[in-house]
């Protein structure tokens, strides 16, 4: 059996800084003198925001010399600008470009400029310059993030896969008036994308070599460069980013990775090899343990499995010892054949994914734990497979969960809620400040949202905004769907306390509202990520969501 080697794990891209104390790349004076240190840098690439302005400016600076009559009537006289402050040091390569035709500040347009002789002549190391169009987005206030994810993911996509392996990312360039805590989310974001770009399962480590002929992605280091003014803010984000990057490269290595190895061992195996690494504390209940806790409804869906079950607690204990905790709960089935009533063949082999939600909350507490985050979170992990056997649970059984309240199990596919429900009722015990749950827990919650949303439920308002901010600001959205009681009329049973379906209509809603019955006792929250946490096709793979969601919920509002 494969193990797991999170010691050797390859941490695909480097991010760091790097910083002139006396520079000031946002000024509008002495820009020259701050741009010569920076083309003194070794480096396969700067890159570099541009606006219409500091294009006319570059224009109009030189506008004998060809440039344009409308450059110089829109120039704003006296001020030269980054574009001609850097086009100093490169032998006019910036305006010869734009003079043809090649620089028309068109959003996320990217345009590459070579190294010449004349660089070289004025000390210039940098092999090359990238210039990306700001478009309209610099006049917005603050920076819009999906604009600038835009322009990010444009920029990225162009430094990666080819023949560069470091680059310069000028932070200041893309926005007009950088607030530092905008900046500081803006790197986090790029990082995030950044490291999106270049995940490659196959060389992640050693043992998920399936693939001979997987190679890494060139593109290893990802420089922050800044003056004096933003250089804390940046380093932060450097120590934010690389944490989330880690985090969501876990989860997808470990949704990626086949059901044969990933198995229920395997992810509480990950989990312990995560204590030995951070100061994560990590418990695990096997069989035994999991039936004494009376966790019947869990049990019923383990039992038609050769593997033994596994309920995995994991502890970041970064808050006072009286502050109660974040408890995120993640579904880990490791593969999901529907059990006996069992799924179609096209495209089965998708349900090793029906652990993303283990994956995301495992990726997200070792996130925590790596920035050290000061608050209590813990996550709690069912996790087990959905077979069909001679021992199988059958359509019709009742079963008793471990909150007392008995169970109709009318379709065994609907096994994520029967492992959920128990953990639910099992983390009443934390006395949780919240309880975020996440599982791939319905086929509806893709035709309703697609890939685009994860599914948000909860009765609390606030949690709900707080989900609903952090989901928009990490570029990882959410959609709220309702939970009235009206549907639970869908979850009647005439047997049981509860049925485990309600029916096609509204699915996902009734899913959400049979784990709304074991959740009474605390504030709580449901993310549906069935639509989210991979993508099938040619691009199959999983996308590490909702990690970034969770990583900025907690870093923004989980300290109380
Ligand atoms: N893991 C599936 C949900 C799923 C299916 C996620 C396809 C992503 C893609 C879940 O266990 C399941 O099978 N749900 C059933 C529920 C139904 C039987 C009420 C579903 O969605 O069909
Ligand atoms: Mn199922
Ligand atoms: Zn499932």
């Amino acid at each position: 059996m494969i193990k797991p080697h999170l010691f050797h794990y390859i941490m695909t891209i480097q991010f760091s800084t790097k910083l002139f104390a006396q520079a000031d790349f946002t000024a509008t004076k002495n820009l020259k003198s701050a741009f010569a240190l920076l083309v003194k840098q070794e480096s396969d690439c700067l890159v570099m925001a541009y606006s219409k302005a500091d294009l006319a400016n570059l224009q109009a600076k030189t506008a004998g010399q060809g440039g344009s009559k409308k450059a110089r009537q829109t120039v704003n006289l006296g001020v030269a600008g980054p574009l001609a402050a850097l086009d100093a040091y490169l032998g006019g390569a910036i305006l010869r470009a734009a003079n043809d035709g090649d620089l028309a500040a068109k959003e996320a347009a990217v345009t590459l400029l070579r190294s010449d002789p004349s660089w070289l002549a004025q000390g210039v190391k940098l092999k090359r310059v990238l210039l990306v169009g700001l478009g309209e987005t610099q006049q917005k206030t603050g920076g819009d993030i999906l604009a600038y994810a835009k322009l990010a993911r444009a920029v990225i996509k162009t430094l990666s896969g080819g023949a560069i392996e470091t680059a310069l990312w000028l932070m200041a360039g893309f926005m007009e008036k950088p607030n530092p805590q905008r900046l500081g989310e803006l790197a986090r974001l790029t990082m995030q994308l950044a490291g999106d770009q270049v995940y490659r399962f196959g060389v992640r480590q050693p043992a998920m070599r399936f693939k001979v002929k997987d190679t890494p992605d060139p593109l290893k280091s990802l420089i922050f460069v800044s003056g004096g003014k933003e250089a804390n803010v940046l380093k932060l984000a450097v120590t934010e980013g690389t944490a989330l990057v880690e985090g969501m490269n876990l989860a997808k290595d470990l949704g990626n990775l086949p059901p044969n190895v990933c198995t229920p061992a395997y992810l509480a195996q990950t989990a312990q090899a995560l204590a030995k690494k951070t100061t994560l504390k990590v418990e695990v209940l096997g069989p035994k343990q999991i039936e004494a806790l009376g966790m019947g409804s869990f049990l019923a869906v383990t039992q038609g499995s050769e593997l033994p079950p596994q309920f995995i607690i994991m502890r970041h204990s970064g808050g006072k010892a009286t502050a109660a905790p974040t408890v995120l709960v993640g579904k880990g089935i490791t593969f999901d054949t529907g059990g006996i009533s069992l799924k179609p063949g096209d495209a089965m082999d998708e349900m090793k994914y029906d652990m993303c939600g283990a994956a995301s909350v495992m990726g997200t507490i070792y996130a925590a734990a790596l920035l050290k985050l000061k608050q209590n979170i813990i996550a709690v992990i069912p996790t087990c497979e959905n077979m069909p056997s001679g021992k199988a649970t059958r359509p019709g059984d009742i079963v008793k969960s471990m909150s007392g309240q008995t169970i109709e199990i009318l379709n065994t596919d609907a096994e994520g809620r029967l492992i959920l429900c128990d953990a639910l009722t099992y983390v009443e015990r934390f006395k949780p400040r919240a309880v975020i749950d996440v599982a791939t827990l319905t086929g509806a919650c893709i035709i309703a949202l697609g890939s685009v949303h994860s599914g948000l439920f909860s009765d609390d308002e606030n949690l709900a905004k707080e989900l609903s901010e952090s989901g928009k600001a990490a570029l990882d959205t959410v959609w709220r769907l309702p939970l009235d009681a009206a549907y639970q009329e869908q979850l009647k049973s005439n047997f049981a306390d509860v049925a485990n379906i309600g029916g096609r209509p509204a699915g996902s809603v009734t899913a959400a509202c049979f784990l709304k019955r074991f959740t009474e006792k605390y504030c709580w929250a449901h993310l549906d990520i069935a639509g989210t946490a991979w993508k099938s096709g040619a691009m199959k793979g999983s996308t590490g969501r909702p990690v970034p969601l969770l990583f900025n919920y907690l870093m923004t509002y989980g300290i109380r």
